[in-house]
């Protein structure tokens, strides 16, 4: 794999498609979870230019923040607090059009306005989630969703 990503212009999913080949070939061989976490976090944030792109990990009753690419961010989450929490709970995706408008909300940055979360499964089990936050409302949809989700299928958790 070159070091070099190949970035597009194009519709989203025009550029999810360009990616996605390049994040599996990036992720291919290496097991080790960290190193995969930060080169996802780290293309994504090339590719779309969204405020943060990161990752935090289950460790105890918490989530505790892992790679990531933006401004510094709150450290630790519990189950059921803000978006990350919440999907950590209900181990499901969660779409924020508005971020003020979601209970609960942790704002780790006053730029970001719309966000979402997708849980990272092993054995059914939530080990982590993945967290996108973008500047603009209404950023996020069933299409990044889908996308995210077969990016997150080709980490070995
Ligand atoms: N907004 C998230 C917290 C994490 S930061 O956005 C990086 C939440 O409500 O869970």
């Amino acid at each position: 794999m070159a070091e070099d990503l190949l970035l597009i212009e194009g519709t989203k999913e025009e550029q999810y498609q360009a990616l996605l080949p390049q994040i599996e070939a990036l992720l291919t061989g290496e097991e080790d979870l960290i190193a995969n976490l930060a080169n996802v976090a780290a293309a994504l944030k090339q590719q779309f230019g969204w405020l943060w792109v990161g990752f935090y990990l289950v460790k105890k009753d918490e989530l505790v923040l892992a790679p990531f690419q933006g401004p510094v961010a709150c450290t630790r989450i519990k189950k059921g607090r803000g978006v990350c929490g919440k999907s950590w709970e209900l181990a499901s995706t969660l779409i924020v059009p508005d971020v003020e408008k979601f209970p609960g909300h942790i704002a780790c940055s006053n730029l970001s306005k719309s966000e979402i979360v997708l849980p990272l499964l092993k054995d059914k089990e939530v080990v982590g989630v993945l967290d996108v936050d973008s500047e603009q409302l209404d950023t996020f949809d069933i299409i990044d969703q889908q996308y995210l989700e077969k990016i997150l299928a080709f980490l070995a958790l």
